[in-house]
C-alpha cells in the first residue's frame, strides 16, 4: 500500500523534476503537507519564487488527491488532501492485515546479534538495552517482510572458565542445584581466589588447557555452567516478553572450530602478520590492530567475531548484519567488519551495521553499579518498575524509556516517571489504546454498527486520519535507519491527536453516519496503536 505522502511526492516530483521534500504542514491553515520546491528551483532559475510556484501548481497533477493547491508566503506550496481521500487511506488500514506496512519486494535475510549475555553472570543493565532494542529491530524488520535470524552471541568461552571449573571442583559443588545467581557467586569466589592464591591461578590456567583439549570432566562442568546460565537467561527473556529462544543461541564457543583456519588463511594471504609474537591484522584508520591469536597462542574476542562474520555471510547467507551492543564496543565492531571485508569474507553487497546504545543511569545521573549499592542487575530494574504498576505496564514503561530516546544517548532510569500514565511514556500509549477500546466496547454494547471512515469534516478528525495514514511510512523509516525513537514519537503524536479528537468530536454522543465514521476512526487508531506498540515489543491490553 503506497502511502499518501509517497504518492504525493512522486506526483510533485514528476512536475518539478526534483525531490519536492514534502513536509507535514506545521499549522492546519497550511493544509496537510508543504513543499519548498519552488523556492529551491527559483534560486537555480533566477526567477521570483512565487512565480515559479504559481507555474508549478498548474502542472502538478494531484486533483484526484488534493484540494486546489495554494501558494503561501515566499513561495511554499500547500497541499490539502481531500477528505474522502484521507478517509479512504485511513479506512484501508483497518482492512489491511499489514496495517499499511509495505512488504519488501526483495525480502532480505537479516541477522541481528543482540542480547549476548555472559555465562555465569547475571544480565546487567546494558543487556537490558541490547535485548529490548534487538527485539524491536527483530519485530520491525519481520513486519516489513524480511526474514530475521537473531544470533545470541553468548560469552560461553574464555579464560574465566579455568577458574570457574577449578573452583567448582575444589568446593565439590553440586551444579545441579545451582542457579544463575549462584553461578555468579561462584564466579566472584573464584575471582577472589585467583587474585590471592598463586597455585589456584596455576591450576586455573591448566584447566583452560584441559578445556581446550576437550577433557571430558572439564567439558561436562563447562557445559553445566552454560546450561544453568541459559535457564537464567530464558527466565529473563520470558519475563521481558522478547522473542529470543534457545535456537537463537550461537555462543562464542560455536566458532572455536573455525578459528585456526581463519588464522592460517589470513596469515597465508599476508593479511595477518606476526607482531610481537601475536598474529594480528592492521587496518588503516585504526589505532590498534585486530588480534587473531595472542602471543600465548590463545584466541580472543576479535578473531571470534571475524569467524562469526564469515559464518553469517557464507553459511547463514545474510544480506544485512546488525550488531546491537554498548556504544563503547563501536571500535571493536568497525575493526572486525574491516578485517572481514579485507579478507573477502563478506561481500560488498552485505551491509554491516553496529548500533551502539548509551548507558542506563541512576536518578543521581551516574551509571548503575553494584559497587555503589544501587541496582545493576536487570532483574532489579524490573522489580523496581513493578513496585509501581503491574507487569505489562512496567514492561511498557521500561521498553518505551529505552526506545524513545536516540539510542546512543544515556538515559535515566526513573521508575516513577517512566510508569506515569501521562506524558511521553509507554503506559500513556497503552492507556490511549485502552481508551479507544472502551469506546468501541460501549458502542458494541449499545448495538451501534460502524464499518469505515466516511466523514472527516473536523480538523481534529482530519489530523488524526492524516497521522494514521503515515504509519506505514514511519515503520519503513525505522526498518531502514534503525531509530525506534521515530516510531515512539509517532505513536505519542498519534495518542495526542486521538485525545484532541475526543475533546473536539463527541463519538458516542453524535449520531448517524458521523458517529459510525468516528467509531471507525477510533477502531483504526486502536489498531495502529496496538500494532505500533507491538513493534516496540509492548503489549496493548484492552483494559487498564
Ligand atoms: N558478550 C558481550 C558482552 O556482554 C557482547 C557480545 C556482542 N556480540 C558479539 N558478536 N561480539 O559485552
Amino acid at each position: 500500500m503506497q502511502s499518501l505522502a509517497s504518492l504525493l511526492t512522486s506526483r510533485v516530483e514528476a512536475a518539478a523534476g526534483v525531490d519536492p521534500e514534502m513536509r507535514p504542514a506545521t499549522k492546519p491553515q497550511f493544509g496537510h503537507f508543504q513543499s519548498n520546491v519552488a523556492l529551491r528551483l527559483a534560486k537555480a532559475e533566477g526567477r521570483p519564487p512565487r512565480d515559479v510556484a504559481a507555474d508549478l501548481i498548474t502542472r502538478i497533477d494531484v486533483a484526484d488527491l488534493c484540494e486546489p493547491l495554494e501558494v503561501a508566503g515566499p513561495g511554499f506550496i500547500n497541499f490539502r488532501i481531500r477528505s474522502e481521500v484521507l478517509a479512504r487511506a485511513a479506512s484501508d488500514l483497518l482492512a489491511d492485515p499489514h496495517t499499511g506496512i509495505d512488504q519488501a519486494d526483495a525480502p532480505q535475510k537479516i541477522v541481528i546479534d543482540y542480547s549476548s549475555p555472559n555465562v555465569a553472570k547475571q544480565m546487567h543493565v546494558g543487556h537490558l538495552r541490547t535485548t529490548i532494542i534487538g527485539d524491536c529491530f527483530n519485530r520491525v524488520l519481520t513486519a516489513t517482510g524480511h526474514s530475521v535470524l537473531p544470533q545470541n552471541h553468548i560469552g560461553d568461552w574464555g579464560r574465566q572458565f579455568g577458574m570457574l571449573i577449578e573452583q567448582t571442583l575444589d568446593e565439590g559443588l553440586d551444579l545441579s542445584t545451582l542457579d544463575l545467581a549462584g553461578a555468579e557467586e561462584l564466579y566472584k569466589r573464584a575471582n577472589e581466589r585467583l587474585k590471592a592464591d598463586e597455585s589456584f591461578a596455576d591450576r586455573a590456567r591448566n584447566r583452560v588447557v584441559a578445556l581446550q583439549a576437550g577433557d571430558e570432566q572439564t567439558r561436562a562442568i563447562w557445559q553445566r555452567l552454560i546450561d544453568v546460565s541459559k535457564v537464567g537467561f530464558n527466565e529473563t527473556y520470558h519475563r521481558l516478553g522478547v522473542l529470543l529462544t534457545d535456537e537463537h543461541i550461537a555462543g562464542e564457543s560455536s566458532y572455536n572450530h573455525l578459528l585456526e583456519d581463519v588464522c592460517t588463511d589470513l596469515e597465508q594471504r599476508g593479511i595477518a602478520v606476526v607482531d610481537d609474537g601475536a598474529l594480528v591484522v592492521f587496518v588503516d584508520g585504526f589505532d590498534a590492530p585486530a588480534i587473531l591469536r595472542n602471543r600465548h597462542g590463545g584466541y580472543g574476542y576479535d578473531v571470534t567475531d571475524v569467524a562469526a562474520l564469515k559464518y553469517r555471510a557464507e553459511t547463514l547467507g545474510a544480506d544485512r548484519l546488525i550488531y546491537v551492543t554498548d556504544a563503547r564496543q563501536r571500535n571493536h565492531f568497525e575493526l572486525v567488519f574491516a578485517v572481514a571485508r579485507k579478507a573477502g569474507y563478506i561481500p560488498d553487497s552485505l551491509v554491516t551495521e553496529h548500533v551502539g546504545y548509551g548507558m542506563v543511569l541512576g536518578r543521581d545521573g551516574r551509571p548503575f553499579s553494584t559497587r555503589e549499592g544501587t541496582a545493576a542487575y536487570l532483574i532489579d530494574l524490573l522489580d523496581a518498575a513493578e513496585e509501581h504498576v503491574t507487569r505489562p505496564v512496567a514492561l511498557a514503561a521500561i521498553k518505551y524509556a529505552d526506545l524513545s530516546n536516540q539510542l546512543q544517548k544515556d538515559y535515566v532510569f526513573d521508575a516513577e516517571r517512566m510508569t506515569a500514565t501521562t506524558g511521553d511514556t509507554g503506559p500513556y500509549l497503552q492507556y490511549a489504546h485502552a481508551r479507544a477500546n472502551q469506546i468501541l466496547r460501549r458502542a458494541e454494547a449499545d448495538g451501534i454498527a460502524w464499518s469505515t471512515i466516511t466523514v472527516l469534516d473536523e480538523p481534529a478528525e482530519q489530523a488524526l486520519a492524516l497521522l494514521l495514514s503515515r504509519f506505514g511510512e514511519i515503520v519503513a523509516l525505522v526498518a531502514e535507519d534503525l531509530q525506534p525513537h521515530k516510531l515512539c514519537t509517532y505513536l505519542f503524536d498519534l495518542a495526542t491527536a486521538m485525545s484532541s479528537f475526543y475533546e473536539q468530536c463527541p463519538v458516542l454522543k453524535s449520531e448517524g453516519e458521523v458517529r459510525a465514521s468516528r467509531l471507525a476512526l477510533c477502531a483504526t487508531t486502536k489498531k495502529v496503536l496496538a500494532t505500533g506498540l507491538g513493534l516496540l515489543g509492548i503489549e496493548a491490553p484492552d483494559q487498564m
